[in-house]
């Protein structure tokens, strides 16, 4: 039997990271732990980390130096460091000038109560950053109760893309699916539990292998649960994509017409460096297709300025590129070097000037189609998932299919699909009355 412990988490990072600190959650509650909300009163701090962007790792870092405090008041603390930072950095971690007890990337974290128990005994600091193979193990029963009607689920995991630019397939390990038959299961119990929404999550779900018909069949299958009302996936790699995929997104009712598939770029000599296996018109095809199959789509984006070698006119296609597409979103990142990726070989030349220059500028086009795509909502009546009340605790929020969120005046609870005219519009979100 292993030590019990107090234990509090932060997490940092994407989707999958969310769901991961569930997943340790319900494990370690499951051996007998237990979730404080109080970093001070805890005998376990882990911090579950990110690493696709040196901010994301200076944030993570500026993070633990601030825990320092913490541990002279209480020296027995055991700080973990997991996840993709963690298997990035190894035992490095221990020489830097933060003060790390366990070093546990994300195939790693599953063990942690049999290395804490290890640590008590002797207090000598932890590594494990053995190339991760499974899948982080669900106990739907041990999972935090859902705070929303809504939740991801991972279907896998691993990268074998090979972005030149990207850690993912570093710290993340070869792709492998979980099967059909469990993903059912998990589903089923979380739709017990009262979750009316899911967000299936991969690194690139259209590579999924879990059942002989790939992602498409997955979904057909999910589409079938009784009581779940929308279903959600993230993320796509546009060279995947699929007439097959399109079709099901298009017919299954609970799918949503929502894609977010990034193009990274909008010119091909850049793609080509970026090792994206499709050029700018193979691209251009696949919005085609999508546009044409599933009417209302609403697409979205990640772009990253600056990478190297990208000239003014790289820039100008990739702003051509969103122009054309008229994307729902963008996400837009400056490029910067992940040591261990194949672009840090190339020359980091565009200066950070140029780089901020060309984020706020693409951030700006995005803002005004956006706002362009958001204002022709106005006087359409869409279909919304009520979240609960917005921020400010008045008004109530919710999402259309379409993942746009709307803060409206209404009478009904979390969870429940209402009608809701589109009275107003901003950048970032709808306004409107329920119906
Ligand atoms: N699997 C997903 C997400 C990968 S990480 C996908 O393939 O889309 C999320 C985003 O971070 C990427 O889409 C990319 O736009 C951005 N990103 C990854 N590495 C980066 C780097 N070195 N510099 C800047 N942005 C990066
Ligand atoms: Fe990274 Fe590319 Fe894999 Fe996405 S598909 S995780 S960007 S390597
Ligand atoms: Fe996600 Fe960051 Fe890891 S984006 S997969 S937490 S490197």
């Amino acid at each position: 039997m292993s030590a019990a412990a107090k234990f509090y988490i932060e997490t940092f990072g994407c989707q999958m990271n969310v769901h991961d600190s569930e997943k340790l959650e319900g494990h370690l509650v499951g051996h007998g732990w237990c979730k404080s909300a109080d970093p001070e009163l805890s005998d376990v701090i882990i911090l579950n980390t990110c690493s696709v962007r040196e901010k994301a790792e200076h944030k993570v870092l500026s993070r633990v130096g601030r825990l320092h405090r913490i541990r002279r008041r209480n020296p027995g603390l055991c700080i973990v460091l997991a996840g993709c930072m963690a298997q990035a950095w190894g035992t490095r971690l221990f020489d830097s000038a933060v003060p790390v007890d366990m070093v546990l990337g994300p195939g790693a974290m599953v063990r942690l109560p049999d290395y804490y128990t290890r640590f008590l005994r002797n207090r000598d600091p932890v590594a494990d950053t053995s190339e991760p193979e499974a899948i982080f193990p669900l106990d739907t029963r041990l999972l935090p109760l859902p705070r929303h009607h809504f939740t991801y689920l991972t279907i896998m995991e691993g990268c074998d893309n090979y972005c030149s630019y990207c850690i993912v397939p570093h710290v993340r390990g070869r792709e492998r699916s979980k099967p059909a038959d469990q993903i059912m299961m998990e589903i089923g119990q979380l739709v017990k539990r009262g979750v009316r929404e899911i967000t299936l999550l991969g690194q690139n779900v259209n590579s999924y292998r879990g059942c002989p018909g790939g992602f498409p069949e997955l979904l057909a299958r999910i589409d079938s649960i009784p009581d779940l009302l929308r279903i959600r996936f993230t993320t796509s790699h546009p060279k995947d994509i699929s007439p097959a995929l399109v079709d099901a997104v298009s017919c299954l009712p609970r799918v949503c017409e929502y894609i977010h598939f990034p193009a990274q770029s909008g010119s091909t000599p850049v793609l080509t460096r970026m090792n994206r296996g499709y050029s700018r018109e193979d691209y251009l095809e696949k919005v085609a297709l999508i546009r044409d199959r599933i009417p209302g789509v609403a697409l979205s984006s990640d772009m990253i300025v600056g990478f190297p070698g990208e000239t003014d006119a790289d820039y100008d296609r990739t702003i051509s590129l969103i122009r054309q597409v008229r994307f729902d979103n963008v996400f837009a990142f400056k490029y910067c070097t992940r040591p261990g990726t194949s672009a840090a070989e190339l020359v980091d030349d565009v200066p950070g000037g140029v780089k901020s220059d060309r984020l706020s500028g693409l951030i700006d086009i995005q803002r005004g189609i956006s706002l362009q795509i958001n204002r022709e909502w106005i006087g359409r009546t869409a279909e919304v998932l009520i979240d609960g009340p917005d921020r400010r605790g008045g008004k109530l929020t919710g999402r259309t299919r379409q993942n746009r969120i709307v803060n409206l005046q209404g009478e009904c609870g979390r969870g429940e699909l209402i009608p809701v005219r589109i009275e107003g519009a901003s950048p970032n979100c709808l306004y409107g009355v329920q119906v």
